[in-house]
Formats: structure tokens, sequence, C-alpha cells
């Protein structure tokens, strides 16, 4: 957590829109007290995996039967889907104790959480797309594990893949039999298990990782990336004023709870409130963003498929609206240039563009039609991953990126 000073962590949380930042030179000290589980104790998920998958996938790995795995779970898509048959039989028991929701998932916040996510689409493409998706690329650990794993290598793939789960989560019947995220998240979970076996082979990654014990992806690293998700996409919709209503909130969180468990985190790390996981992300997230090699690389290369389709801005717009979204700071580590002229246009246009979308003013802005292209477009580029005959299915690593 040395990456940034005192002064700069708390400039970046509240551009961040995450306004309590813990002192980063405190070791973990999130209580459980304030997560799902209810426990009362203090441990460091950093050194938490996940040890009821990592062996069984290890294993299937050595013994080189992912590719046949990956040839049965083709046809294995929709939550009520039968568990594909001819899977080695360690795996379908282990699929057959976690193809299902946890205890305390509440269908009915769930439901209420998938219209939360239609009526908000728009807001989330934009935020997931190139607020999360950028925030990745300078979250170290994560820039790394992507950047030398195989997907790194192939990015639009990559990418594509990760649509899929975004499209899935959001989708109206996720967490229903029609829909497909409880699937999606166990195929990531054992995505992610790969990796963990993978990435400690790659002497590339191995000269330059900080992860304990050369073991990537730990619990804590998922919290990370759930902060630079859900809690970041929660914060930027506050802070633009757009009105939820108590049990939109409680069911956004639910949802990212109930997929925090499928992906393998355990309840007692999981915030229980909205309150808890701004706390969390305080001490997890914002003090460790900084810039890698390897993020710079990856930040160039997603802004770069983006500006490939029609947003109706020029490339000059879409580096300045990653900034509006994510801090100068962030930005610069990026080293997106400047446009001034776009980013006077997004100051003034986007708050009376979402005031003008949300009923707030009855007044319709100039640069309207051109922050709707823009947003639109966004979406369709999401949609389009997620719907069209060009459905990346998600499909377990045998390698690293190649060097
Ligand atoms: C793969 C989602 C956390 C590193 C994937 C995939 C998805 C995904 C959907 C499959 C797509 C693909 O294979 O490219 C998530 C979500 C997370 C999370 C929703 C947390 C909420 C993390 C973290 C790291 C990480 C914390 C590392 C620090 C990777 C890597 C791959 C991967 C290296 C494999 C890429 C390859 O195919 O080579 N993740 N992930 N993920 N994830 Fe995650």
């Amino acid at each position: 957590m040395q990456n940034l000073s005192r002064r700069g962590v708390l400039t970046l949380g509240a551009a961040l829109g995450l306004t309590a930042v813990a002192d980063p030179t405190r070791a973990w000290a999130w209580s459980s007290t304030e997560s799902i589980a209810g426990t009362d104790a203090v441990t460091d998920p950093w050194s938490v995996w996940d040890d009821a998958t990592d062996p069984l996938v290890a294993s299937l790995l050595t013994n080189g039967q992912i590719p046949a795995v990956n040839t049965a779970f083709d046809s294995w898509v929709n939550n009520g889907d039968a568990l594909p048959a001819g899977l080695p039989a360690g795996l379908t028991t282990y699929l057959q104790q976690v193809n299902t929701l946890p205890s305390w998932a509440d269908p009915v916040k769930l439901l209420q959480g998938a219209q939360f996510n239609k009526r908000m689409s728009l807001y989330l493409f934009l935020l997931y797309g190139l607020g999360s998706g950028i925030m990745s690329t300078v979250i170290p650990r994560e820039a790394r594990n992507v950047y030398w794993s195989a997907g790194g290598a192939e990015m639009r793939s990559r990418a594509a893949k990760t649509f899929t789960y975004g499209y899935d989560l959001s989708a109206p019947d996720a967490f229903q039999p029609t829909g497909h995220f409880v699937v999606t998240s166990n195929k990531t979970r054992l995505t992610h298990a790969a990796v963990r076996h993978l990435l400690p082979q790659s002497p590339a990654w191995r000269s330059v990782t900080d992860d304990q014990d050369f073991r990537p992806i730990s619990n804590g690293d998922i919290l990370i990336t759930f902060h630079s998700l859900g809690t970041f996409v929660y914060g930027r919709l506050n802070s633009w004023g757009i009105r939820m209503s108590a049990t939109e909130q409680a069911a956004y969180l639910h949802m990212w709870q109930v997929a925090l468990h499928l992906l393998g985190v355990r309840d007692d790390f999981i915030p229980a409130s909205w309150a808890a996981a701004k706390q969390q992300s305080a001490y997890a997230l914002t003090p460790i963003l900084a810039p890698t090699p390897e993020g710079l690389d990856l930040a160039g290369i997603l802004l770069g498929l983006t500006a490939q389709i029609d947003l109706g801005v020029t490339r000059g717009f879409l580096n300045e609206f990653v900034r509006y979204v994510l801090s100068d700071k962030i930005g610069d580590w990026l080293k997106l240039p400047r446009d001034l002229v776009s980013r006077g246009l997004i100051e003034v246009g986007w708050p009376a563009y979402v005031a003008f979308r949300e009923g707030l003013s009855p007044i319709l802005p100039t640069g309207f039609s051109m922050f709707d292209k823009f947003v639109r477009a966004l979406a369709m580029l999401f949609l389009n991953n997620g719907t069209s005959p060009s459905y990346t299915p998600i499909t377990i690593p045998t390698g690293n990126r190649p060097g």
C-alpha cells in the first residue's frame, strides 16, 4: 500500500467519490462485523485464495483435461441447464456444490436489482466501460496479471469475455433458470483458479509481481476489483445526483454480494452495507492505485478498441471523458493527451445532460444529441459483444502470455 502519499490518497479518494479514505500505512483493519457473515474477526483477505477450487483446477491442468472441459462447457449456458455430461468426476461433484445461489440470496432483491440495472443501463455501460474498465489498468496486480496471462495478448477477445460477464450480470433474468450469470460466474471462478496455477509458471510475471507468495487473485484482490466496479459506480451515480431509492441501492449491492460469493469470496469479507463497502474500498482500493508499464499498455489497447467504433466524438473527447470520470491523476498516469476544449464541453454539458435525462431540469442542454449518441454508442458496443453471433463464451486458459 505504499504507492501513494497520504495526501495523494486523500485527493484521489475524493476525486473518485470515495470520500472516506483510510491511512494506507495501516494494516488491514476491516472487521467482519460489517460483513455478510457478521462475525467478529480481522482476517487478511490477501492471504486467502480459493481452497475449494484451486487444487481441483490445478490437477485438471496438469492432467491435460481442460480443453475437453472447455468443449463440454460450450453447451452449458443457462443457470437452469443440467451439468454437461462427460466432465471429470471431481469437477462434476464440485459444480454440484457451488452451482447454486448462497442461502442468504434474496430473490426479491435480485429482481429489484435487475430492474435497477435496466433503469440505469446507459449510465452503467458508460461507467463500467470507461470507468471501471480503465481503472483496472491502474490496479497494479490486476494489470500485471491480465497482461501476463494468455488473455493479455488478445485484448479484443478478453474484453468481449468480460462484457459477457457484465452482460449476463445485468440481464433481467440474470439469476433465474433462463439467465446465464450463475454459470458464467462458475466459469470465471474456474478461470481464476487456472490463472493461480499458471501465472506462477511465467518467468516474466514472476519478475514483476508483488503478489503474495506468487499466488495471484486472492480474496483481497477480488474485493479490490469489486470496489472498482460496484462501489465506484454507486459512488459516481450518487455524485451525478441520480436519484436511487433505498430499495434500489440495497438491491444493487445485493446483486454484487451474490456475485462475489459466486466468485469464491468468503462471506466474512463481503460488505453488508454500502457504508461498509465504502470503508473497505478506502482501505483496499484507493491506496493501491498506481501506474505500471503493463497497465499503460492495456489502457492504450482498450481505449484504442473503444475509439474504433463511431462514438460521434473525437478521440480527445474520449480521453477527457475518462479523465473526467476517473480523475486527472489517473489520466496523467495513463498519459492521456489533454484536450481542454473537449473538457470544457464535458464539464458543462455532462451535468446538464444528466439533469435533463433525469427530469431534474426542463432545459434541453446544448450538446444533448452529442452526449446521447456517445452513451448510446457505448451501450451498443457492450450489447453487441453480449448478444450478437460473436457472443464470446468464457473459456479456461491453459497457458500464459508468451514471452
Ligand atoms: C478472467 C471477471 C477479479 C485477473 C476473468 C474473466 C472474467 C473475470 C469474466 C473471464 C474472461 C477472460 O478469460 O478474459 C472478474 C471479476 C472480478 C475479477 C468480476 C472481481 C469482481 C480479478 C482479479 C484479478 C483478475 C482481482 C487479478 C488481480 C484475471 C485474469 C483472467 C481473468 C488474469 C484470465 C485472462 C486470461 O484468459 O488469460 N475475470 N475478475 N480478475 N481475471 Fe478476473
